[in-house]
Parts: structure tokens; C-alpha cells; sequence
């Protein structure tokens, strides 16, 4: 029977929406085990958070003796502030060495060393140079590049709902040229990527608008740990900049480039052991002190002393030359901005969501292994290691077959994209108060309006506003500071909030889940 008020149908075993590194490690894993897969993303190929991804993969490979997976799994754990699932960090972490070598295997790239051998660099938080990376900076594009090759992906097809029956996932309503359409399957996988569009300033693509965070919580899977939102500390400035900013890679304080203010003076300077190589919470929030303490509005990245920085840098090379700095003989500009959401969609370390049938894998996913704040260059090794995972799980939902009865698309609220980031500027940047977050809920829904359109743009401002009512209310509910979450009324970290503040909706609402004590993270010793 046809499913009435759509134009188009088709079926598959499982359905992947997006199209960056855990979504293309999905399908190909997925297909190479017999699987139909069908892989949409709303955007042309390189929109991807993944293709603009620089640092690199951070992997514990044998080249240094001394590095261990447990030294990977204590710095994880020791930039996660106590909220990471030390049995999650494990299992990812120890998995990256294969993921890495599949990648190789597939044809990807890494920078060497002038020995000929693999090169390694290193990062915030991280006690050994562990990261490989691939056309100096640019490794994103290469695991993108790797990622995609000979994959068929539907291009300008967007999600607009999860469909689901009495056994779990049914199906995916998309909206494309073709208008209205329904896929039917027993698995939808979702590798959406992040929400940095909910900030003016952004190192996220245009795309990164929380279309897979809005999806799950309307399909009533639980959201935890939103309150995380990463700001990277080291971004281009511009006065008038916004939207995607270029990112200043931390690899470039891993070389030596130190921060320092308009005085000249280190802006790190006794606040962190680490010094310049702190966990980024830590060095944002410095950079964020520092600015309020001199009232500029950003401080600079002195990378001078770098031989060879074109060479080795050269995609921010690019950028800063047409900013009119040469990093060369110039100190960069550079300030805090929205870089990386921790948190995301509950799963386990197979991608499992609470909903039978529907799976999350790479920055949308939240599986325990960033806790308040994700270490450098974990987010390409999650999305390898979790979407080959999400490839392999969706096979257990291959016999499942529900029906498609109803594609109704159930009323939302939208602000305009420009209204959410500037209050989320305004309200739920590095440092925030309660009264700030309160506010910014009325606010948001005093500016929105009721909407039941499937048009992309504005599925696009109702995933930003929901989304935005959502970081709003867990950074609320969560009264202490901690990880990326910083409270001006809650400076101290609290012990009783070892533990993540969940959301799901509830006839339509929002709801914070009460703090559940069975809901706390596993803490073992590695976990300070
Ligand atoms: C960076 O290169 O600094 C970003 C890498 C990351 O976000 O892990």
C-alpha cells in the first residue's frame, strides 16, 4: 500500500543522515556486510564538520614506547572533569589504532617525518605527542576524502522525522526535490553532526544546526550532557566576523606558538600546569578572563618561532594571509568560539540510542567519551570508531519490519537562525548565570513562531530553537561549574554533580530528567 501525502518511497536497511566521517564509515561498513543502505545528506559533499576538521586523530599506534591506551584513556578522563564513562573512553580509545589502520588501508595519507615515518604531533591535554595528521592541517579533508570514495549519497535531502511503530524504527520522511519522501527501514542512523550554528561565531559549517539532536528528542530518545559546548580557544578574529570563523589549529601550540595579550604577556601563565597546552576549557576560559580583565576582544597567538609554519600549516597559512597577517612575521588575532558540542544523544559504544532501531555516531552522539569537555583530536577517532560499530549493530535490526501509517509532521517553533545565535551569544557563551539562561528560554519564545513546514530552512531554525531551549535548560539545571560549563553563580565544581543532566520531551515539552543516581557515570581511578 502506498503511504498517502508522500510523492516517493523507498527501502532500505538502514538509513544514515549525514554525510561526514561516522555516517560514510557507517554506509561502508553497513554495505560491506550486505546491508541496503541509503545515505542522505541535506547539503552538497563537503558541507561535513569533517572536511574543515584540522588537528588530526588522536591514537595511541606503538610509535612511542612510553604511550599507553590507559595514558590516552587518564588525559580523556582528566579533560572530561569526572563526567566521563571511563568503560565508554576505553573501549573507544583502545579501538583507534584499528580505525586508523582501516583508514590507511582505504587510502588515506598521514603527514611523516623526515625519518619516514609516521608523524605525530601534540595537543591541549594530551601527555604524549599521539596525533597523526594528514596534509599538515588538513586532515579532516583527507578523512573525508577517504571516507566518501565510491559512496552513493542522496545530496539536498533532508531528514524532517524519524518514523516509528510498536517495534522501534520504521522509517525516515525526508524532504528533497523530489518533495515529500518516505524510506522505509528498520534502522536510521543519525551522523548530523554538530550544533555551532546556535553561536554568531562558529568554526562549524553552515550546515552544523542540530538537525539530529532536534530528530532524536522528537522521537523521545534521551539527550544528555548539552551544557557542554566546547568553544575552541584559538579562532580567527575579525571585528566584524561571523558565521564559520577558520579554525587556528591547537597542533600550532603543540609546535611551540604561545598566547599572549596585547601586553605581550602569556595569557596562561600560572593557571594550568599544561600552560598554552591546558585541556581547552581551561585555556578558553583564561582567554575569556583576560578579555573581560582588559576589555579587548581578542588576544594573540604568537607562532613566530615555528620553522617551516607554511609548510606545516598551510590551510591556516591560507586563512590568516587573506585575513592580511602572515603568521610568519605577525601575531594572529585570535579569540574564543563555538567549536564542538560534548554532549548529544544518548547512546552505548555501539551507537544504540533509547530507541530501538535508531543509532547516533560522531559529534551528534553523546557515548560518555568526552564528559564536560572532549580532548583534542578525539572527535575523528569517535566518529571512525563508531560508525564502523553503528555499521556492524544495524544488522540486528534487519528482520524488523514495521509499517509506515502516518508522515503527519507535527507543529515546531522556529526563531530566525540570527535570533537564536545572538541570544546564545548573549546568554550560553563560556561564562553564564542563571538568570542569563532563564532569560534566554523566555526570550527564545517570545521570538518564535509556530511552524509545520517541511521546508529545509526552516526545519533548520526550529532544530537551532529547540536546540537552544535545550542547551538552556541542562546549563540551568546544572548549578556548578565544571568542564565547559561556567557558572558566574555556581563557580565551584560540586562532587554531587558527578553526573549528567538528561533531557527528553514530554508531550511536546522539554523535560530535565530528575538526577537520577543510576544515571551517574562509572568513575574508576583514571578518572580524577
Ligand atoms: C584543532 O585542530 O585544534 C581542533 C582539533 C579538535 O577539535 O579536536
Amino acid at each position: 500500500m502506498p503511504v498517502p501525502g508522500v510523492s516517493w518511497e523507498d527501502h532500505a536497511d538502514l538509513v544514515v543522515v549525514g554525510g561526514g566521517v561516522a555516517g560514510l564509515t557507517a554506509a561502508r561498513t553497513a554495505s560491506l556486510r550486505g546491508l541496503r543502505v541509503l545515505t542522505v545528506s541535506k547539503n552538497g559533499p563537503l558541507d561535513t564538520a569533517t572536511q574543515f576538521a584540522q588537528g588530526g586523530i588522536a591514537v595511541v599506534d606503538g610509535h612511542d614506547p612510553f604511550d599507553t591506551v590507559a595514558s590516552h584513556v587518564a588525559d580523556t578522563c582528566a579533560a572530561g572533569v569526572g563526567l566521563c564513562d571511563e568503560d565508554a573512553v576505553r573501549s573507544i580509545v583502545a579501538a583507534g589504532r584499528g580505525a586508523v589502520a582501516n583508514l590507511t588501508e582505504l587510502g588515506a595519507v598521514f603527514d611523516r617525518g623526515r625519518d619516514g615515518n609516521i608523524a605525530h604531533t601534540r595537543e591541549g591535554g594530551h601527555s604524549a605527542r599521539r596525533i597523526v595528521h594528514a596534509g599538515g592541517d588538513a586532515t579532516g579533508a583527507e578523512v573525508q576524502r577517504v571516507s566518501a570514495a565510491d559512496q552513493n549519497v542522496l545530496f539536498d535531502t533532508m531528514a524532517v522525522r524519524v518514523l516509528t511503530g510498536v517495534a522501534g524504527v520504521s522509517g525516515l520522511l525526508v524532504s528533497s526535490q523530489r518533495g515529500l519522501g518516505v524510506i522505509h527501514a528498520p534502522a536510521v542512523l543519525l551522523a548530523t553532526g554538530g550544533l555551532g550554528q546556535l553561536y554568531s561565531c562558529s568554526t562549524n559549517p553552515s550546515g552544523a544546526t542540530a538537525d539530529g539532536i532536534a530528530l532524536a528528542l522528537a522521537t523521545g530518545a534521551d539527550i544528555a550532557d548539552l551544557e557542554f559546548v566546547q568553544f575552541h580557544p584559538t579562532v580567527l578574529f575579525a571585528a566584524d566576523g561571523v558565521g564559520r570563523r577558520p579554525l587556528i589549529s591547537e597542533a600550532v601550540r603543540g609546535e611551540g606558538a604561545v598566547l599572549v595579550d596585547d601586553d605581550g604577556k602569556s595569557v596562561t601563565a600560572g593557571v594550568h600546569p599544561l600552560g598554552d597546552l591546558a585541556p581547552r576549557d581551561v585555556v578558553s576560559r583564561a582567554i575569556a578572563a583576560r578579555l573581560t580583565a582588559s576589555g579587548a576582544d581578542h588576544v594573540f597567538l604568537d607562532a613566530r618561532r615555528i620553522n617551516g609554519f607554511a609548510d606545516r600549516f598551510p590551510t591556516i597559512t591560507a586563512s590568516c594571509l587573506d585575513a592580511g597577517i602572515d603568521p610568519r612575521s605577525q601575531l594572529i588575532p585570535v579569540a574564543p568560539a563555538a567549536h564542538y558540542s560534548c554532549g548529544g544523544v544518548v547512546t552505548d559504544v555501539h551507537g544504540r540510542t533509547t530507541v530501538p532501531g535508531l543509532y547516533a555516531a560522531g559529534e551528534v552522539a553523546r557515548t560518555g567519551l568526552h564528559g564536560a569537555n572532549r580532548l583534542a583530536s578525539n572527535s575523528l577517532l569517535e566518529g571512525l570508531v563508531l560508525g564502523e560499530r553503528v555499521g556492524i549493530a544495524a544488522a540486528e535490526r534487519a528482520e524488523v519490519r514495521g509499517e509506515v501509517t502516518d508522515v503527519s509532521v507535527a507543529p515546531s517553533w522556529a526563531a530566525p537562525r540570527a535570533v537564536v545565535q545572538e541570544l546564545m551569544t548573549k546568554h550560553a557563551s563560556v561564562i553564564r548565570d542563571g538568570d542569563d539562561l532563564r532569560g534566554l528560554r523566555t526570550a527564545l519564545a517570545a521570538r518564535s513562531a509556530h511552524s509545520a513546514s517541511t521546508d529545509p530552512s526552516v526545519l533548520e531554525d526550529s532544530a537551532l530553537t529547540l536546540t537552544a531551549s535545550a542547551v538552556a535548560l541542562a546549563a540551568d539545571t546544572r548549578t556548578e561549574s565544571r568542564g565547559c560549563h561556567t557558572r558566574t553563580d555556581f563557580p565551584a565544581t560540586s562532587e554531587d554533580w558527578r553526573l549528567s543532566v538528561r533531557l527528553r520531551m514530554r508531550d511536546g515539552a522539554l523535560e530535565a530528567l530528575e538526577r537520577d543516581r543510576s544515571d551517574q557515570p562509572q568513575l574508576t581511578g583514571a578518572c580524577p
